[in-house]
């Protein structure tokens, strides 16, 4: 469409992307190599071709998650947390992204036995080299896994806390991630609440394949002033209402949802509702290497789908900038 240059060149923000998401199987196999992980043995591992075809039949959330957790066991090192970070931000960079909010999940790594500090080496170390050598910003999100005993989140709080990596510029913001089905927002209000009080960001991962209530929980128990993915809160009239009044930013990630079977086609995502709604919503890629499509396609997918006009796509653009956490010098500078 007569739109596809604008969105090459317009310059992008990315507020919903897992750096454990951004694993290309080319990459995932020389890692296993090089640190001599034992990947599993069925047919679909034999080389990036069979891997890459499995990845393109996710039937749910779960299942997903099943092949990112696989696929993070070869991240053992802070050098490849750092080679995987950066390896993104020149992908980003190339499509105009100039500033992600990077969430990574450390307890994919802490139960594996790979301490906190060496994640945090490795993604600061990428950091470091991506805001001097590309020009761009970056936040860091740790996120809490659902699934795994409460114990284990409390102590990943713990030492995020002793660190004091919430209030010294290390991680901006603390959201919620994994499985949704059986763990709601809820069972997670006393370990945001003990976040708060460092005036961390606040976010959580719900409506993606629970119903609008699970978006309404984390508002309520969990305080979060974003909502990652937020996907069912379109079936509830009165919650737009109140998302567009309170100016509250869904990080939608509609190709995710189609990648993944929570959607059947692209179509069915509500992009049309959130935006007649007033709904301040971003378009972002979530897990790139396994859903097939980085920022930069999953732009143009939405455009091919719906036709958007260009003052549609300035409200989706504007409401992830004005959205982002960051401060008001380097919002000025990405409006
Ligand atoms: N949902 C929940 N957890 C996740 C996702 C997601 O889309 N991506 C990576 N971890
Ligand atoms: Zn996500």
């Amino acid at each position: 469409s007569s739109l596809h240059d604008f969105l090459v060149a317009v310059p992008k923000v990315e507020n919903h992307l897992h750096v454990e998401g951004t694993l290309e199987p080319a990459m995932l196999f020389a890692f296993a190599a090089r640190n001599h992980v034992e990947l599993p043995k069925e047919p679909e591992w034999a080389n990036v071709e069979s891997l890459k075809a499995r990845y393109s039949k996710f039937t749910c959330l779960d299942d997903f998650l099943r092949y990112i957790y696989l696929g993070a066991s070869v991240l053992v090192k802070a050098a490849d947390f750092e080679e995987l970070a950066w390896a993104y931000f020149v992908k980003a960079a190339s499509m105009r992204v100039r500033h992600v909010e990077v969430s990574f999940d450390p307890q994919m790594h802490t139960v594996r036995g790979v301490s906190y500090d060496v994640i945090v080496e490795g993604l600061m170390a990428a950091k470091r080299r991506a805001v001097k050598q590309l020009g761009m910003t970056i936040e860091y999100i740790a996120c809490i896994h659902r699934h795994l005993p409460l114990a284990d989140s409390t102590a990943l709080v713990d030492v995020i806390l002793e660190r004091r990596h919430l209030t010294d510029g290390t991680i901006c913001g603390v959201g919620l991630v994994s499985s949704e089905k059986p763990f709601p927002p809820v069972m997670f209000a006393d370990l945001f609440k003990r976040v708060a009080p460092t005036g961390t960001k606040l976010t959580a991962h719900v409506g993606e394949e629970v119903g609008p209530e699970a978006v309404r929980e984390a508002l309520q128990c969990l305080n979060v002033s974003r909502v990652d993915h937020g996907l069912t809160a379109a079936q509830d009239p009165k919650l737009l209402e109140e998302l567009a009044r309170s100016r509250t930013l869904l990080t939608l990630c509609p190709w995710s949802n189609v990648a993944l079977g929570i959607l059947p086609e692209l179509s069915q995502s509500p992009v049309r509702r959130f935006l007649d709604a007033g709904v301040r919503f971003s378009i972002n890629s979530d897990d790139p290497a396994y859903d097939g499509a980085y920022l930069q396609d999953v732009y143009c997918r939405v455009q091919d789908t719906f036709n958007l006009t260009l003052e549609e796509w300035d409200w989706i653009v504007r409401g992830g900038i004005e959205g982002s956490w960051v401060g008001e010098e380097r919002m000025k500078e990405l409006l």
